[in-house]
Order: structure tokens, then C-alpha cells, then sequence
């Protein structure tokens, strides 16, 4: 017999971990706001609850799925909670999660916190994981049922920590995003395609996670953590230069510029401010703005 899981909160992202719950045979219960986004699920076999609070006295284990945290507290508000652990796998700001803890303590029950690195078709595939934040202990005993939604990657006690690192990896993931759509309508001005494209970016961005020249990630960790940022043969003044250049370029394309101008803004700050000899990672020095 499986351990039984309520979840709350059917969006793409909790019907999909409801259904996967379901598919490796843990008994199910689901609640969600608008009752009727419960009904493919309740025919694969999931409860459906007619309240929180029977969502919550149904099992141990509560997974929350939601838009934000705020639609927490407008579903479990004034539900009896006591001895639950709620697993909220929503985004949200890393004090709001911390205030969340205490909202559970205070009703009688325990918060862990999760990041989920997977879109919902992700869910319970090899690569996927979960960055949780909280008690270890109570990640340990709930880990096997957990472990149905990816990978549990535990970050440490403070509950903040799963989307303080969610939110980091969130503004990787998006700025490269965008970059990426700024490279490419720049080129479209060209009539390249963004196919055409395509080799180039992988290129780029599989590289700087490599142990290569332009393996970025580890030079600037090392750099940044050792806070030495050495030039070389590439001088921020000589890439402050080539930050105009993207500007005007994407200028004569005529399309948004608003990404490549902050872009170019943080270059001229730090050179500004006597970094033009060291190396690209002296950025960090603008960015930490203490
Ligand atoms: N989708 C993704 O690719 C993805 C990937 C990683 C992480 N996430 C995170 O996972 C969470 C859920 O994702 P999702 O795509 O399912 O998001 P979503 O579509 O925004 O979630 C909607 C869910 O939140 C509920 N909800 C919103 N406001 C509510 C309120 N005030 N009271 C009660 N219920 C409320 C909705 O209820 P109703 O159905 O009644 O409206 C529905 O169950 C988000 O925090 C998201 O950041 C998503």
C-alpha cells in the first residue's frame, strides 16, 4: 500500500503531479478552487475532497500546487491543519515562505517548501527535480512519495531556500530566454531565420557550462568567489565597446531595445567605476550595488 497524498491546487502543474501520484498507485485526494478541473482526475481514480478541510484530514502528506502563496491562505485559512505537512511546491518570494512557516507552525502543522525544475509534462520523467527547503527529517520520511515528482534535491533548514534558489535559476532560464529572442529578431532584420540560428545559440550556450575556454559558468564562479577578476586579454572597457555596438545594431533592426541597452548600462557602470582592465565577471561588482 502506497502512502496516501492530498493535493491542492489543480493547475497544469498539480494535475499533473495529482495524475502522476495516481499512476504509481498512492491514494489521492484532490481539491482545487473551481471543483470541475478535478474531473479527468477523478476518473483515473483520485477523491475528490468537497472542502480543504476534508482535503487535509484525508492525508498526512499535502502537496500545494497554486498560482502563489496568497492562494494558500485563501484555500486553508480556518481548516484544521494540526500535525499535517504541507509541501507547497508554489512560487513565491523566499520571506514569503518564511512567513508561511510560521502560519503552519502556528496552526499545528510543518511547511516544506519546494522549487520544481520541470514543465508539468516533466513531472515524474528522469531529469526532473524538486529543490526543497525545511526540515530534512520530515523530507526523509515523505522522500519515497515525493520522489514520484523528480529527483528530491534537499537545499537546507531555512525554508526560504528552495525559491531563493527556484527564483535564481527562474532569471537564468528567462534572461537567456530573451536574449536569445533579442539575437534572433536582430537577425531576422537580415531575413535569417530563427532555424539558421539555431547550431550558433547551442553552441554558445552549451559551451559555457563546459570545462572549455568559454566554460563561463566555472571561470566566473571561481573568479566571483575568489573576488579577483582578472583581465587578461579581455579587458571590460574592450567588451563595454562591443555592448554600443549590440545597442546600434539592434537599433538599425528596429526592434526592442530595452534588454541590450540594460545590458549595455551595467558594462559602462562597472568600467565607470575603474574596472575597464579586469574581466567581464568584475560585473558582479555593480550588480552586488553594496
Ligand atoms: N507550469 C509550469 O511550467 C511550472 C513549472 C515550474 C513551476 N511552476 C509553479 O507551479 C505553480 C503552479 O503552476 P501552474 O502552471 O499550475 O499555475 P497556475 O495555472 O497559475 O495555477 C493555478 C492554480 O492555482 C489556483 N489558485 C490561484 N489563485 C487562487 C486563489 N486565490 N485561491 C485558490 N486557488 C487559487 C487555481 O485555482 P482555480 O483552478 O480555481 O483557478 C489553480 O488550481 C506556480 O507557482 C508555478 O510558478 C509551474
Amino acid at each position: 500500500m502506497k502512502a496516501p497524498v492530498t493535493v491542492v491546487g489543480l493547475g497544469p502543474m498539480g494535475s499533473a503531479m495529482a495524475a502522476t501520484f495516481l499512476r504509481n498507485g498512492h491514494p489521492t485526494t484532490v481539491w482545487n478552487r473551481t471543483a470541475s478541473k478535478a474531473a479527468p482526475l477523478v476518473e483515473q481514480g483520485a477523491t475528490l475532497a468537497a472542502t480543504p478541510g476534508e482535503a487535509l484530514a484525508a492525508s498526512e502528506l499535502v502537496v500545494i500546487s497554486q498560482t502563489d502563496y496568497k492562494a494558500m491562505y485563501d484555500s486553508l485559512d480556518g481548516a484544521d491543519m494540526k500535525g499535517r505537512v504541507l509541501v507547497n511546491l508554489s512560487s513565491g518570494s523566499p520571506d514569503e515562505l518564511r512567513r508561511a512557516a510560521d502560519w503552519a507552525t502556528g496552526n499545528g502543522a510543518e511547511l516544506l517548501t519546494g522549487g520544481v525544475m520541470t514543465p508539468p509534462p516533466g513531472i515524474g520523467q528522469p531529469g526532473s527535480y524538486v529543490m526543497y527547503s525545511g526540515s530534512e527529517a520530515t523530507l526523509d520520511r515523505h522522500r519515497e512519495t515525493l520522489r514520484e515528482l523528480g529527483d528530491a534535491t534537499y537545499l537546507g533548514a531555512d525554508v526560504g531556500l528552495s525559491n531563493l534558489y527556484y527564483q535564481a535559476q527562474l532569471n537564468l532560464f528567462c534572461s537567456t530566454l530573451i536574449a536569445y529572442m533579442h539575437s534572433i529578431a536582430m537577425l531576422e532584420s537580415a531575413g535569417v531565420t530563427a532555424e539558421q540560428f539555431r547550431p550558433f545559440a547551442t553552441e554558445t550556450v552549451t559551451s559555457l557550462g563546459s570545462d572549455g575556454p568559454m566554460g563561463f559558468l566555472r571561470i566566473m564562479a571561481e573568479e566571483i568567489d575568489a573576488n579577483t577578476f582578472p583581465g587578461g586579454e579581455n579587458s571590460l572597457y574592450m567588451m563595454a565597446v562591443g555592448a554600443d555596438h549590440i545597442v546600434e545594431t539592434a537599433e538599425a533592426a528596429g526592434i526592442d531595445t530595452l534588454g541590450p541597452r540594460a545590458m549595455r548600462d551595467l558594462f559602462w557602470r562597472t568600467v565607470n567605476a575603474g574596472h575597464g582592465a579586469d574581466g567581464f565577471s568584475s560585473i558582479i561588482t555593480a550588480i552586488r550595488k553594496s
